[in-house]
Order: structure tokens, then sequence, then C-alpha cells
């Protein structure tokens, strides 16, 4: 009985703070006119900035009947070897029967601006778009060693909890706690102030820029933002096709998140609390920057598809 009263609180607390809920929560202050419109006529949220419930119904649904084929579009399993400092992600070997976040985000981009569509169809492709934008930042959403981390039994402040969850919700959750007030409004705003005038703004305009991560940004020629305008343009136009095009933006924005599994994500000793350990202060400024990196993202996405352009700096 008490079961029955108590789960549904722990999931709430648990969900609140975790990385598929706040890979969205800075979008609303760079929404484009058109894609800000859309995004409040589709979803109600109570907070104009953040896309509220929206972000965690995809998290949810994927346990439910009849949505279990949802799971496995919230990752890519990179069949690489991280503990050998080898890391990548590769659409062919990882992806290859495209049922991955890779094909998942073209997909649902395709859907998201389809008018055609009834508007239940088009409120799930959006919520999946928020989600997956965000979960594609998240190291072991791009990793397939011990399933993305979930094999691998860890502690977080004494408790135990796996490696994937630590990620996803523990160090997140304290994180949020130790150094933004324990509010996620206040974390989304910390990360928005940082964008806007503080450490990452120097970073912004690589964050748009798709080409292989590899390649200097200086050596692009291209305006921030044009791979990306070009990528989803091309994308829309070929919808009438119904070809899906693997897309380049977000194979190397997996490759990016990737590249933390060979240096902070399993750089752990057999038994250390990750929470209260020099793993955590390593793995916070990544948390941070990936979760900042994906939420602008997200926004320069939806104004591609509603406003035409990033519109962003
Ligand atoms: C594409 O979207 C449709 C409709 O939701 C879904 O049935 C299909 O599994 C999706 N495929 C991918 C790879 O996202
Ligand atoms: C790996 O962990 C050790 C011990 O905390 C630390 O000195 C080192 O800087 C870490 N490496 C990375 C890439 O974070
Ligand atoms: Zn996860």
């Amino acid at each position: 009985m008490s079961m029955l009263i108590l789960l549904p609180i722990a999931l709430a607390v648990s969900t609140v703070t975790a990385w598929g809920d706040l890979g969205h929560e800075t979008v609303g202050y760079f929404l484009a006119p058109n894609a800000l419109a859309f995004v409040k006529a589709t979803i109600s949220s109570s907070d104009d900035n953040s896309l509220g419930p929206a972000a965690i119904w995809a998290d949810e649904v994927k346990y439910d009947d009849g949505w279990e084929w949802s799971q496995p579009l919230h990752f890519v399993d990179a069949e690489d070897s991280p503990l050998d400092g080898s890391c990548s992600v590769e659409q062919t070997r990882d992806c290859g029967d495209g049922q991955c976040i890779l094909i998942a985000i073209a997909n649902y981009t395709t859907q998201v601006s389809d008018s055609s569509l009834s508007s239940t169809q088009i409120q799930d492709a959006l919520k999946f778009i928020v989600q997956f934008l965000g979960d594609i930042g998240q190291p072991l959403h791009v990793e397939a060693y011990e399933v993305g981390g979930n094999d691998i039994s860890a502690k977080c402040s004494g408790e135990s909890t796996n490696l994937h969850a630590a990620w996803d919700t523990g160090m997140v959750e304290k994180n949020i706690d130790d150094n933004h007030g324990g509010s996620s409004e206040t974390y989304a705003d910390d990360l928005v102030t940082e964008i806007k005038s503080g450490s990452y703004k120097s970073l912004t305009s690589s964050w748009l820029s798709c080409t292989s991560i590899t390649e200097p940004v200086s050596n692009s020629k291209r305006a921030p933002g044009a791979d990306l305008e070009d990528e989803i343009k091309n994308l829309l136009q070929d919808r009438a096709t119904e070809k899906i095009t693997p897309l380049e933006c977000p194979l190397v924005w997996a490759q990016e998140a990737n590249a933390f599994d060979c240096t902070v994500v399993f750089n752990y000793t057999k038994g250390e609390d990750l929470c209260t350990s020099s793993y955590y202060s390593n793995a916070v400024p990544v948390i941070d920057l990936q979760l900042a990196k994906q939420g602008y993202r997200l926004a320069a996405w939806l104004n591609v598809i509603f406003d035409g352009s990033t519109n962003l700096p």
C-alpha cells in the first residue's frame, strides 16, 4: 500500500532534475518568434523559458505499453573501446538498423512541421526532439559499453546506483544542490548567463557548426549555423520522398559527447563514491557544458525549422 503511494513521489523527485528534462531548460531564452509561438501553442508549460512537462514525456512513455519501440531511439550504441582510449561514433556501425537517436532526430524533424499529421503526432514529434537533443549530449547515451554504463554499479553520495544513472540524475542533482540553490530554474538561468556573457560566450558559434570536431572551426569559412540550416532545409525538402537521410549535425554532436567517455566518464577507481570525489569535480564542468550546449542547439534547431535560420549569434 505505502509502495503505491510512495512510488510516484519518488519518480517525480528523481525525474525533476534528470538529464532528459534539463537538456531543454535553457531553450526558451533563445527561441525565435515563430518557434516560440509554435512551442507555446503545441505544449502547455507553466514556465515560458522551459518546455516543462513536455521534456519528461518521452522518458516516461518509453516504459508504457505500446511505446517500447521508442526506447532505442534515446541513444546510439557506439561500439568503441573507451577503456582503451578509443572513442568514436559511426553511423553505419552503430546505427545500421536506423533505430537510434541519430535517425530519430531526423525522423521527428520531418514530422514536427508536417501539417498533414494530426496535432497529437506533431506534439509527440516536438516532445521527442526536445528529449533527443538533450540525450545526445549525455556521454553514456552515445556509448554501448556495459549498456551505456547501466550495468556498472556505482555509488553516489553513499547510495547505490549505476554509472549511467549517476550521469542522468545523481551528479546532476548534486550539482544543482551544491552550485545552483537546489533549483533547476536557477541552474538554467546560470547556464544562460554563461552563454550570453560568461565563459561559454566565445564558444557558441562553434556549437552551431557541424563540421567534424577534428577540424578547427577557424578553417571553416561558413557562417556559424550555416551547416545546420542547410541540413535541416534539405531534410525538410526531401520529406515528400519519405526518405530519411542521416544528418551530420547529430552525428558530430554524438561524437563530441562520446569523446568524454575516453576522458572523464570511465576515469574512476573501483568502489569510489562518484559524487564525493574528484570524479565529481571533473564531471561537473562536462555536465554544465553539455547541458548548456544542447539547450542552445535545441533552440537553433527549432528556429531553423520554424523561422528559417538559427537566429542566434
Ligand atoms: C519515426 O517515427 C515514427 C512515428 O512515431 C515511428 O513509428 C518510428 O519508429 C520512428 N523511427 C525512428 C528511427 O525514429
Ligand atoms: C582522471 O582522474 C584523475 C584522478 O582524479 C585526475 O587526476 C585526472 O585529471 C582525470 N582525468 C581527466 C581527463 O579528467
Ligand atoms: Zn539515460
